[in-house]
């Protein structure tokens, strides 16, 4: 079993396990509490519902299972689930159980930091976006009308348990999507992973029976080390963002039912890249081949967008500090800068100027 330790600057702690088949195990890792209230959705519980009550079967637990999708990343719906809390006698020795994707994750962990001011909560990522990036550096929360997470707080899990295993059941869209942050870290921090990805990437997406534990354990150390240089994400840690500014407006503009975070984050990958190009000192050669790269993945086209209606939700962008906009680009494939230098006006224009909009 792979190990690793997220140590954050005041020494707490989380654990993560990596495994294949964990889950058919996974209780014995976990400590024991009061109660578990395991939250999941409607498709992992009929994948995986009956292996995870045997787990849990002789502790004191009860499961709520979700709708699938963006949708429970709501105020409304974190309230529904305080009541369930409410009612199931939950105290401060009760622990949360995420089972589920990025959605299951981010609420279920907002609502573990605010019930009774914190409880603890554990997370069982099951899609590959989850394993590689949600589930590590504890940000968690839900979405206003106005623009994604604009709600949160950065609350860590005591454990993090993954199986890669899971990804068997995973629909090949949710792969590319997942994908698409595996390409981010290539693109950020690490030009071997980009290389890996460049050579290995199209026989993975035509085979997803290859293991790909190696890669998700990589983008999880990626990750670690950010984090645990800036908890808190006022500095370095912003490079995590890279082609999300412009991914957050596209995902708030049309909406999850037509484009996956992953999938958003892609084009915000490419437009960002473009201006890493025009603005930076990207080279015209890498630029190539982070188009070619991200070219293999499979994506909704962006149709019919009103490209003022984007400016305005970037404007939303947590992100932001008053009028200047931190954006995040690439000074060559595997190192990222935060610039403090693009206007509106440079977004716009790439967002113009580009191929990827289509009437
Ligand atoms: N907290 C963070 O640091 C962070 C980082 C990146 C993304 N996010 C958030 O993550 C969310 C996206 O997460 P996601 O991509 O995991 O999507 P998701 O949680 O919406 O899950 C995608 C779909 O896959 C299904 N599914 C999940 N696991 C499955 C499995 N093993 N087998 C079959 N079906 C399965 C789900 O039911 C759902 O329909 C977004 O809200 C995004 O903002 C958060
Ligand atoms: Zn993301």
């Amino acid at each position: 079993m792979n190990k690793l330790n997220l140590r954050l600057v005041n020494n707490v702690e989380t654990n993560i396990h990596i495994l294949d088949g964990l889950i058919n195990d996974c209780k014995s890792i976990i400590p024991d509490y009061s109660q578990f209230i395991i939250i999941t959705d409607e498709n992992i519980y009929n994948h995986y519902g009956q292996l995870l009550i045997n787990q849990f079967y002789n502790t004191n637990y009860k499961i709520i299972t979700c709708p699938p999708g963006e949708q429970i990343k709501s105020l409304n719906y974190v309230e529904n689930i305080y009541s369930d809390l409410i009612n199931f006698k939950c105290d401060r020795q009760s622990c949360i159980v995420a089972f589920g994707g990025g959605a299951i994750g981010d609420m279920s962990g907002f609502v573990a930091s605010t019930f009774m001011r914190g409880i603890d909560y554990i997370n069982i990522p099951t899609t590959l976006l989850s394993m590689i990036d949600s589930s590590i550096g504890g940000k968690s929360g839900v979405n206003l009308t106005a623009g994604k997470n604009l709600i949160g707080s950065i609350y860590h899990p005591k454990q993090i348990i993954i199986d890669p295993k899971l990804l068997e059941t995973l629909p090949i869209r949710e792969y590319h999507s997942g994908m698409a942050e595996m390409i981010k870290y290539g693109l950020i921090l690490s030009k071997e992973l980009f290389d890996t990805l460049e050579k290995h990437l199209e026989s993975i997406l035509s085979d997803l029976s290859i293991p790909i534990n190696d890669l998700i354990v990589n983008c999880i150390d990626l990750k670690i080390n950010i984090v645990n240089q800036d908890v808190r994400d006022y500095g370095i840690r912003n490079i995590l963002n890279f082609g999300h500014t412009i991914g957050h407006a596209l995902e708030a503009c049309l909406g999850n039912e037509y484009i996956r975070h992953g999938e958003a984050v892609a084009y915000g990958m490419l437009y960002a890249a473009k201006l890493s190009n025009v603005k930076g000192s990207l080279s015209d050669s890498d630029l190539k081949r982070v188009i070619k790269l991200i070219g293999k993945l499979e994506l909704p086209k962006l149709k019919n967008m009103d490209i003022d209606k984007i400016l305005s939700f970037i404007k939303n962008d947590k992100k932001n500090v008053s009028q200047d906009i931190k954006f995040i680009l690439l000074d060559s494939i595997g190192k990222a800068y935060v610039s403090q230098q693009i206007k509106y006006d440079d977004i716009k224009m790439v967002l113009e100027e580009n191929e990827y909009i289509s009437n």
